[in-house]
């Protein structure tokens, strides 16, 4: 594989944001986007001239192009695992049978919610989703964000292996009246296994006459599911080039299609779909994912940042930080090359982030004053929800667009703990409403940047082996076969005797 050049990154300085708008009339216009009812602002970012230039040579080097054109068409591009990764085919975005096979699981499920709807398996108004990581991340953003006013089902989504997260989950569920969905794509994650036993032995106690039959599953592990005791017709199967984090697209996403509705769950894809088109064919230098991440990267390479954080300005988005955490560090945070070689310089930063405006209150005095210089993502949705936003959404949104203002700004003070050194960098994405058709492309942007981040760094976004090796050592200890260290000795002692 051909090395990238990093040498025009490397060489780059920081200009003080603030100056980069002086005598430039243009960079308001360069370095926004408007896509799919989605506006894009890195203007105060360090991202200049010299800088998108040097980004540019980088793409070029690192065949960025011929990458984007590979995830597309369905290569084999998760190396390691030597298969495709084809979440963008379940949005309509990929190679034709790629796209054939998820539209004909698509039907499976669409035909079964059908049926759930019109009572086949039972009466059904609760749904307990029991999945972790990929399985629940996204399909909780996704309910939590659109189904506040959802009254079809309840929708609880249980991912601890914490006993109390699914007997909190339950407590005012009739079981009578629930249906399990299992969401694994493995079949085999030990949380959710243990989970789903404990959720089918509710059911039984409670008298459920045939707690197997409430049972749906989730999973590209059609065997492994039907030999776990679900009947083949409740299977919702996936494709295994579908990674975890990158599933809500597919069967995963079942409590969202069930809980607000086929045609909602169809809107998120297209809005999806809408962002994979543009990251496909827009130039890179008006490309959204592109430019995040080249703004990604100024602050990793360029500046040492080790961390970015992204806060939702609207109560909706709350679960987007900690669905990010998975998509961004499960993905990038890697310590070698796509073949195998140590990567020579930072990969991905720590995500991190919260809620607007009780962020401000809590964390933001690092921001503003902390020795530490944190990229900031503000999010925020210009048409609010809520009864009360003629009093509140003007207050919320003035707050993300003031921060943003702040930290670029500063302030001089001659006490020195009231100074603000300002020329603090922020990106802002300004969604014109929250429905599924924009949630959907705000999703599919998170990805594609992740993936060019990922793609301009030359690792593997696609696979995930740094979380094994716990796992094992967990299922080692459970029965009884490691020689642990004395400390993880004592700690086994004290707990279990
Ligand atoms: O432990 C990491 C992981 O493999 C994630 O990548 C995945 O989303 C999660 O576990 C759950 O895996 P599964 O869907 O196979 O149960």
């Amino acid at each position: 594989m051909s090395e990238a050049d990093w040498s025009a990154i490397d060489a780059l300085k920081p200009t003080p944001i603030a100056s980069l708008f002086d005598g430039d009339p243009d960079r308001l216009a360069r370095l926004t986007l408007d896509i799919a009812g989605i506006h894009f602002d890195w203007s105060k970012t360090h991202l200049d001239a010299a800088a998108l230039d040097a980004f540019q040579a980088l793409a070029t080097s690192a065949g960025l192009v011929a990458k984007r054109d590979q995830l597309f068409a369905g290569a084999a591009i998760n190396v390691t695992e030597g298969r495709a990764a084809e979440h963008s085919a379940e949005r309509g975005e990929g190679a034709p049978d790629s796209v054939e096979r998820a539209r004909g699981f698509q039907s499976r499920m669409r035909a079964l919610i059908d049926a759930i709807e019109a009572e086949a398996l039972g009466p059904v108004r609760h749904i307990l989703h029991i999945g972790i990581g990929g399985s629940a991340l996204g399909p909780d953003l996704i309910v939590d964000a659109l189904g506040r006013d959802a009254d079809r089902y309840d929708v609880a989504i249980v991912s601890n292996v914490d006993g109390l997260a699914l007997e909190e989950a339950i407590r005012d569920f009739d079981p009578a009246a629930t249906l399990i969905a299992i969401a694994s794509k493995t079949f085999t994650t030990t949380e959710t296994l243990l989970n789903a036993e404990s959720a089918i032995a509710w059911l039984a106690e409670s008298g459920v006459a045939d707690p197997y039959g409430r049972i749906v599953a989730l999973t590209a592990a059609p065997d492994k599911a039907m030999a776990w005791g679900v009947d083949e017709t409740r299977i919702l199967p996936f494709a295994e080039s579908v990674g975890g984090r990158y599933s809500l697209w597919s069967s995963i996403g079942f409590p969202a299609a069930l809980g607000l509705g086929w045609d909602q769950f169809e809107e998120l894809l297209e809005g999806a779909a809408e962002m994979d088109r543009h990251f496909r064919l827009a130039p890179l230098d008006r490309n959204a994912p592109v430019l995040a991440a080249f703004a990604d990267l100024f602050y990793t390479q360029v500046m040492g940042c080790a961390t970015r954080a992204t806060f939702a300005y609207d109560e909706r988005l709350r679960l987007l930080p900690s669905y990010l955490q998975q998509l961004e560090m499960e993905s990038n945070g890697k310590r070698v090359t796509a073949d195998g070689r140590p990567v020579a310089r930072a990969t991905a930063p720590i995500t991190w982030g919260g809620v607007g405006t009780d962020a401000q209150h809590a964390v933001f005095q690092l921001l503003h004053q902390g020795t530490h210089v944190v990229p900031v993502e503000f999010v925020a949705v210009v048409e609010p929800e809520d009864a009360l936003a003629d009093a509140h959404h003007r207050q919320l949104l003035l707050n993300a667009f003031a921060q943003g203002a702040a930290l670029m700004k500063g302030r001089a003070n001659d006490d020195a703990a009231r100074a603000y050194p300002g020329d603090r960098p922020s990106s802002t994405l300004l969604l014109d409403r929250l429905d599924a058709r924009t949630l959907g492309a705000l999703i599919a942007f998170y990805e594609q940047r992740t993936f060019v981040n990922a793609a301009l760094l030359g690792i593997n976004p696609f696979d995930q082996f740094g979380v094994e090796l716990g796992k094992e050592m967990a299922k080692a200890a459970d029965q009884g076969g490691l020689d642990f260290d004395p400390s993880t000795q004592d700690l086994i002692a004290r707990a279990f005797g």
